[in-house]
């Protein structure tokens, strides 16, 4: 039907006829004459028409409104200097339509309008409801072309230049040990009894290793019931992998070379490597979060040491009981900051409470190192204090100190999120830039207050750091984030292969031998018939897009998201099904709707 696409043609196909198939982007009549602009995944294309030239096509160009589909068949012409167009890539030509069938046409009002040359921002809902004609926006159908250029690209560099095998994995399982909440299935078959939809393939990864295929990758498909935010879908999809007799630095830097591959394809953009690696404990005393953005300085400084015995109780006090005092020094926030923000009522300390700071101390430095902030910690710093304060943080005249003192899970999460907002709000962040890391040496556990006990960090089938094994409890983890511009795109770890290390992480997480093998015991038999020494990783392949994609929301490069609320809004889904097939399922709701 067609012999070209749209966004194809240039200069050299002048004088051809073609023909092309498409939606009518958008239909100008200019005194007689009519012009098109024809629209296919590649792109537009410039179609004229006009009553000497294309007598016979006319009519039916007059005829044309938007989103009609056409073929149309034509020559293509070089346009006059004065309408080339540079913006657009077929911007040199033209086609005069000989012929113009029409296809199809649209038969209801459009919910919203879908040429590439409107920008007006459609309401999200009314996009996700509408997502096939969404989907034809060019913006959208960049992101989704570029998603499949991702993966093609993965494909390549892992299959062709690194033997992968791509295996898939089931989807109706058991529980995997992620620690979120499952989805779950009820079996038709076994009365009472639920699958969990994977929220990763982690465990049979792994058996795949004790089967010897020593490289798996898979474009896997994970589901999370967990609270959604811009960058979590319900849904999701990994770039999966996990490998056999390789040592962290090995498979560090085989990822390193994959990423770099996928810049360079997709991007043509060359990445430096070896990527900066910082330590998560790094990472936590610099920026006070394991997935820094560092683009931009604005480093914290802990300051607990100085001011430990300082009068200012919120601060001794906040040392004395296991906490922290640390500073986010500000050039030129005394200029851009104004004290009404930072007080009580103001964005950022709303920001800083939110973190569960309960307040926000503060030094504006004047010319000559003079210091000024509100009473209390000025008249409790000693003279020397002030100058290390001073040199600790490289203060100078216009910086601003904001201070957060307390328990060192709140004092970074607070300073994390100003530094964020203030980074973004001085315009430090350059949004051109891009900066990936590893974030390495993650603690193997972490306190779970709730439920008093140590938790994994990462899953309970993380190797321990060699040198930590006399302390399990203190133990760094053979781990691994990779960090993209601030944001977590990648995760993974070398794994335990041992009985008896499994056993005492087992033990360290509370997880008796009998509930471990009730849970896993699948698994840790099968390490019992000589599992390799393995290893991996997972990609969060829609964060990855996102990024790539200049967008904000993970929502933009799927093809059908879920919205805030885990539902589909083009399908109805999740929906209600019938009394028989809940009956059949062995299963009653015990939903009672508020009246
Ligand atoms: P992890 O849980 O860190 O590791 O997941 C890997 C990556 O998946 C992405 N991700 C998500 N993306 C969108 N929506 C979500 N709800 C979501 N949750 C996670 C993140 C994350 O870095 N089995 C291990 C990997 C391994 O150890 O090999 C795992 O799943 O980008």
């Amino acid at each position: 039907m067609r012999t070209h696409y749209c966004g194809e043609l240039r200069s050299n196909h002048v004088d051809k006829t073609v023909t092309l198939c498409g939606w009518v982007d958008r239909r100008r009549d200019h005194g007689g004459v009519i012009f098109l602009d024809l629209r296919d995944r590649t792109g537009t294309i410039q179609i004229v028409s006009d009553p000497q030239r294309t007598p016979e096509s006319y009519q039916d160009a007059d005829g044309l409104r938007n989103e009609y589909v056409v073929q149309i068949t034509g020559r293509v012409s070089a346009r006059p200097e004065d309408s080339l167009n540079p913006k657009l890539p077929t911007g040199e030509v033209e086609v005069y339509a000989d012929r113009i069938e029409l296809l199809n046409i649209v038969r209801k009002q459009l919910p919203f309008q879908v040429s590439t040359a409107d920008t007006e921002s459609v309401r999200e809902e009314l996009r996700l409801k509408y997502r096939y004609l969404d989907l034809r926006r060019d913006r959208m159908s960049q992101n989704i072309q570029l998603r499949h250029q991702v993966v093609k690209a993965m494909r390549r560099f892992l299959e062709d230049e690194q033997g992968f095998v791509e295996v898939e994995t089931p989807m109706l399982t058991r529980s995997t040990p992620e620690g979120a909440r499952d989805y779950l299935v009820p079996s038709r078959v076994n009365p009472g009894e639920w699958y969990a939809l994977p929220q990763s393939p982690q465990l049979f990864k792994q058996l795949l290793m004790v089967s010897g295929l020593d490289r798996y990758y898979q474009i896997a498909r994970c589901f999370r019931d967990e609270d959604l935010r811009a960058d979590r879908q319900p849904e999701f999809t990994q770039l999966d992998m996990e490998m056999s007799f390789m040592s962290q630095e090995e498979i560090l830097h085989l990822n390193e070379a994959l990423v770099s591959y996928i810049f360079k394809t997709v991007k043509g953009i060359d990445l430096p490597q070896p990527f900066p690696r910082l330590t998560y404990a790094e990472a936590m005393e610099h920026y006070g979060t394991d997935k820094p953005d560092t683009r931009f300085g604005l480093e914290l400084v802990n300051v607990s040491n100085l001011l430990k015995d300082s009068g200012f109780k919120v601060f001794s006090s906040a040392v004395a009981s296991g906490g922290m005092v640390k500073v986010l020094p500000i050039p030129g926030g005394n200029e851009a900051i104004s004290n009404v923000r930072i007080k009580p009522g103001g964005d950022l300390f709303k920001e800083a409470s939110e973190a569960g700071a309960k307040g926000l101390a503060y030094i504006r430095v004047r010319e000559g190192g003079e210091i000024d902030t509100i009473g209390a910690i000025k008249d409790n710093l000693s003279e020397a204090q002030k100058q290390v304060l001073l040199k600790l943080t490289g203060a100078e005249a216009g910086h601003l100190l904001l201070f957060a003192a307390g328990a060192a899970e709140v004092v970074n999460k607070t300073l994390d999120r100003l530094r964020m907002v203030i980074g973004k709000e001085l315009g430090l962040i350059d949004p051109d830039k891009i900066n990936l890391l590893w974030v390495t040496d993650f603690p193997m556990f972490e306190w779970n207050a709730n439920e008093k006990r140590l938790e994994a960090l990462h899953h309970p089938f993380t190797a321990p750091h060699p040198d930590d094994l006399d302390d399990l409890k203190i133990a760094r983890a053979q781990a691994y984030d990779l960090v993209y511009n601030g944001y977590e795109v990648g995760g993974g770890s070398l794994r335990i292969y041992q009985q008896d290390i499994q056993q005492q992480v087992f033990e360290a997480i509370g997880l008796s031998p009998e509930e471990a093998q009730n849970k896993f015991g699948f698994l840790l038999e099968a390490f019992e018939y000589g599992a390799p020494p393995h290893g991996g990783i997972a990609y969060g392949l829609d964060r990855l897009v996102m990024l790539l994609a200049g967008e904000e929301s993970i929502r933009d490069v799927i093809a059908f998201p879920k919205t805030q609320q885990a539902s589909c809004l083009l399908t109805d889904a999740p929906a209600k099904v019938d009394e028989k097939q809940l009956k059949e399922l062995h299963v009653a709701s015990t939903y009672k709707p508020k009246t």
